[in-house]
């Protein structure tokens, strides 16, 4: 099977953040300790993906690429595209046609932030899956503000709803989408929803119209966070700091996810960490190089 490459959509107009994304991408404002793209970069990396796009605004590009470079610093492969106009989740499937290249594709939404213990496994099953598509539903209490999961007697995905006022469901679909390699075709063919834009539900129920998409629940034991608001964004923070505070362990830093897998080596790790000496990440990458040198890991 060709290897499954990743795209992060990180475009958007962020008006719910104004005016703090006025001047700036919201995919680049932190959360707590890290820009917040590191986030979704680091869910598709625990899947395994080395070949990313980031999809950006024609004015942010520069600073993602400032930011986040071409990868080699995490063993990755990191390239960019535009979108010239934020019209829709489903076009990320045709901007990114060519460097897709008849692979399958994970896309994660570039303000999503995902947090659970399993999650790797959760996402290998989801690659393993080469026909068709596997996306996510999780239980959120206002589900009529998300694309919604309409089950059947038997449990199975039927509709997805785009916010529904009358949500027939609890259940959300993430923004983290496994589609296979037909996903850009089948992109091509929907036609803009009444606010304008290719809706990311339009092209998953095509997929779900041939019996070919699988809704997994994410459950009680994972957390799925907004960052598209003030409150949101804080609460977010919050929930990384507390977890990070505790545990003295990170979410979300690709640094430690490449060491992990060896897609670096330490001198590349600890050249990261001396870039970072005067704060609290750099002196945890430096905490995974003694680990690693002790033999404790
Ligand atoms: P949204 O939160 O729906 O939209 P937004 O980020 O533009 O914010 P606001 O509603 O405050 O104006 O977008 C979800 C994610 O998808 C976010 O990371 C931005 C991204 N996005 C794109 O990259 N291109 C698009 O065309 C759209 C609609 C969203």
């Amino acid at each position: 099977m060709t290897q499954r490459k990743g795209i992060v959509l990180a475009g958007g107009s962020g008006t719910r953040l104004y005016p703090v994304t006025v001047s700036i991408s919201k995919q680049l404002l932190p959360v707590y300790d890290k820009p917040m793209i590191y986030y979704p970069l680091s869910v598709l990396m625990l899947a395994g993906i080395r070949e990313i796009v980031v999809i950006t605004t024609p004015q942010d590009q520069d600073q993602f690429k400032r930011g986040l470079g071409d990868g080699s610093q995490w063993g990755i492969t990191l390239s960019y595209i535009v979108q010239p106009e934020p019209e829709g989740l489903a076009q990320a499937y045709i901007l990114a046609e060519d460097f897709l290249d008849g692979a399958p594709s994970a896309m994660v939404l570039g303000d999503n932030i995902f947090f659970g213990h399993g999650l790797p496994e959760l996402l290998a099953d989801a690659d393993a899956q080469t026909d068709g598509g596997t996306v996510f539903g999780y239980r959120v209490a206002d589900p009529e503000r998300y694309g919604v999961v309409a089950f059947d007697d038997q449990g199975m995905a039927r509709q997805i709803i785009e916010k529904p006022s009358v949500p027939p469901s609890n259940y959300a679909v993430t923004g983290l989408y496994f589609l296979d390699a037909d996903a850009p075709r089948r992109a091509r063919d929907v036609t803009p929803s009444a606010r304008g834009e290719l809706e990311i539900t339009t092209l998953l129920e095509s997929y779900l119209h041939d019996g070919s998409l699988s809704v997994k629940r994410m459950g009680r034991g994972y957390a799925w966070l907004d960052t598209g608001t003030h409150a949101s964004l804080l609460d977010a923070g919050n929930f990384v700091r507390t977890l990070q505070m505790r545990q003295g362990m990170q979410t979300g830093s690709p640094d430690e996810i490449a060491f992990g897998r060896d897609w670096i080596s330490a001198d590349s790790l600890q050249e990261r960490a001396r870039m970072f000496a005067k704060n609290d990440y750099g002196a945890y990458l430096e905490g995974l190089l003694k680990e690693r040198a002790a033999g404790t890991v």
